[in-house]
């Protein structure tokens, strides 16, 4: 196609005047409508008990029924011990872990927010809004380059190991947001070893992709708690996880899993925050995922990665037609990570929006929104049906091809 074919074309897709929204990842309705069974868990009184006696329907148990621990311990493979079961986002725990800092200290420091300078590990590409926490505390931020293997170690000692302003570091350590990298045993084993200069260091550690394969050969993590606990390393680490992509996004349960020390301090503020979470949720989700967990991400996974597959049949075109342009095939998650020709992400985002498909913003898996090469777009297939999709990468193939001509 020469230019002005693609201006044609590009042309009578903004015509058609349809909205699309691919900025998020989302489970589709149909992946939804797998999980119905769940809600009949709990239809009568009787149903409203935990295994423990505790009745989930009035105020008792502060850190979750013990089967709802068991799932995420399952999940995490951790022990139960561990964890604090909490509510419907486990984005909601990192804000509170970094807002706990902030104004009480970490590992009895002084507060953050009474120290003069705060900074912060930021792995990129990464999750924005962990990115947009760490921001709206006024902490300074550092990117740090992913590799195959995870973050670049070297550079993670290199700031954390010398200088003492530098206070933690976000992970998504399993089918990264959005780069769908899962963190090499070695990249692991390095974490639970770290010696930071900072006493009140957090690695903010957000397993929120743990059971979410879709191919032959899903990743394996190696569990970092176990490691970091050989090491007397367990205190450095904060540990989260949701039902949120396994049920109902936004509508599940989620969890945080702290180190015997840590545990006690997050539960003592957590106490004053809150007489406690949904127990009655946690019921539903435990009782229904003890029992079907593997058969739900098997059918999650199918539905995911058709539409991943789908995606590869067009960005193979476009690999081979435009120089620059490359993307992951990971092996799980949401999130396909994709790379257009330096300083053409924002075109390419603007472009696509000008014609009705809503894309994640261009340079929002950088901290402070700053893609330095302007080239990282963040593709979230999973929300629309598959001919919305099919749809959509026509759209995006065309404003690809026409941001390289222009
Ligand atoms: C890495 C990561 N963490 C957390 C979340 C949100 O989790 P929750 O719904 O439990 O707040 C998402 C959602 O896309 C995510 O990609």
């Amino acid at each position: 196609m020469n230019k002005n074919q693609l201006e044609n074309e590009y042309n009578s897709y903004k015509q058609k005047g349809k909205t699309l929204d691919m900025s998020r990842g989302k489970p589709s309705p149909s992946q939804l409508d797998n999980l119905w069974r769940m809600l009949t868990e709990i239809t009568k009184s009787e149903d409203c008990y935990s295994e423990n006696g505790t009745d989930c329907r009035n105020y008792g148990c502060p850190d979750g029924i013990p089967e709802a621990k068991r799932l995420f311990a399952d999940i995490l493979e951790m022990k139960s011990d561990n964890i604090i079961v909490c509510g419907n986002s486990s984005l909601n725990l990192m804000y509170d872990t970094i807002s706990m800092g902030y104004l009480f200290g970490v590992n009895g420091c002084t507060p953050w927010g009474r120290q003069e300078k705060i900074k912060f590990l930021c792995p990129v590409p990464g999750y924005d809004r962990h990115f947009a926490i760490t921001k709206l505390f006024g902490f300074e931020h550092i990117n740090i380059p992913m590799t195959e293997e995870g973050p670049d170690m070297d550079r993670v000692r290199q700031y954390a190991e010398n200088d003492e302003t530098v206070k933690g570091i976000w992970c998504v350590p399993k089918y990264s947001n959005p780069t769908g990298i899962t963190f090499s045993d070695r990249v692991v084993r390095e974490f639970a070893s770290l010696k930071p200069a900072a006493k009140d260091f957090a690695v903010m550690w957000d397993n929120a992709y743990a059971v979410h394969g879709f191919t032959e050969t899903p990743d394996k993590l190696l569990p970092v708690m176990a490691e970091a606990e050989k090491k007397g390393n367990e205190d450095l680490f904060y540990i989260f996880t949701s039902t949120s992509k396994i049920t109902y996004s936004g509508g599940g349960i989620s969890c945080i899993a702290l180190s015997e020390k840590n545990k006690q301090v997050y539960l003592k503020l957590m106490g004053i925050r809150t007489i406690g979470y949904d127990k009655l949720n946690m019921l539903r989700h435990a009782r229904f995922l003890s029992k079907h967990l593997e058969e739900v991400m098997e059918k999650h996974g199918r539905a995911v990665r058709e539409k991943f597959e789908l995606c590869y049949k067009y960005f193979e075109v476009l690999e081979r037609e435009v120089e620059g342009f490359g993307f992951s095939r990971p092996n799980g998650g949401y999130f396909i990570n994709v790379n257009v020709p330096a300083g053409k992400a924002k075109q390419v985002v603007s472009l696509a929006r000008e014609a009705g498909l809503i894309l994640t913003p261009a340079g929002a898996t950088f901290p402070g929104g700053v893609d330095p090469e302007d080239r990282n777009i963040r593709i979230a297939p999973t929300y629309p049906t598959a001919g919305e999709l099919e749809e959509a990468l026509k759209l995006f193939s065309i404003c690809v091809k026409l941001a390289v001509s222009r």
